[in-house]
């Protein structure tokens, strides 16, 4: 299986910090946050990683992970032009998956702590079409929210007014190669972004888009708030 991060994106609600640095280079606990999406990929057992990155620090995640030896794994960089959405930033990618393989797509402001390695497994040797990993959040207004019927989802609502659930999709995905398709059949959003939950939404219409919980803590770590919780737990200070 392949592994994408995706370390783009703006980082508008971290300004002014994210003026002088890209988001996914700020420190969270003792690191970098790009170091725990690739402790993430290395624990579950993936090690060929495509990051997707902005033009802005695109030299300084090379200082710092080079060819991510010091994980075992391999990393190879694509640099996004233009922030244009997660699916935009995820079709980047098309080339480095071969047809029939299998992909970890994680969004790099994602901090967590369950393992993904079962579910890695799993999804390689018994699984087909998209997985996505719910947590449970006090206002989940902020993410895409999964509308549970009868045990599956029937679709997700991109920061809806009224959630359907009491859950985030987070932004841990896993995709069969016909994603790159699905991506190119999917539209702008008002926002002007090629959004992953369109790209979810053509999963879950042909019943193809399976689910778990993560049971651990799990923080987006986009705004001032939580990236000063992330900071905590990674270091210890506060417990789950
Ligand atoms: C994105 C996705 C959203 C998801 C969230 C998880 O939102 O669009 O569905 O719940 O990541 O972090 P964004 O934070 O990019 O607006």
């Amino acid at each position: 299986m392949k592994g994408i991060i995706l370390a783009g994106g703006t980082g508008s609600r971290l300004r002014p910090m994210t003026s002088i640095l890209n988001k996914h280079l700020l420190p969270v606990g003792n690191y970098p946050m790009i170091h725990y999406a690739l402790n993430k990929m290395a624990e579950a057992g993936i090690d060929d990683i495509l990051l997707v990155i902005g033009k802005s620090s695109a030299g300084l995640y090379v200082d710092y992970i080079g060819s991510g030896a010091p994980w075992g794994i391999q990393v190879s960089y694509k640099v996004q032009e233009e922030a244009g959405g997660i699916a935009q930033a995820l079709g980047l990618a098309e080339s480095f998956v071969r047809p029939g393989e299998k992909l970890l797509v994680l969004l790099g402001d994602n901090l967590f702590e369950d393992s993904l390695k079962t579910a890695v497994k799993d999804f390689e040797t018994n699984e087909s079409g998209a997985w996505v990993f719910l947590k449970q959040v006090a206002d989940p207004r902020r993410y895409g929210v999964p509308e549970l019927e009868n045990g599956r989802i029937s679709r997700i609502l991109e920061k809806p007014e009224q959630p359907p659930s009491e859950y985030a999709v987070t932004g841990m995905y896993l995709y069969e190669s016909d994603v790159f398709d699905i991506i190119r059949s999917v539209r702008p959003s008002t926002r002007g972004e090629l959004e992953i939950t369109d790209v979810n939404n053509v999963y879950a219409s042909e019943g193809r888009l399976g689910y778990s919980h993560l049971s651990g803590w799990w923080t987006d770590a986009g705004t001032q708030q939580s990236l000063l919780e992330a900071g905590l737990r990674l270091t210890g200070y506060e417990k789950p």
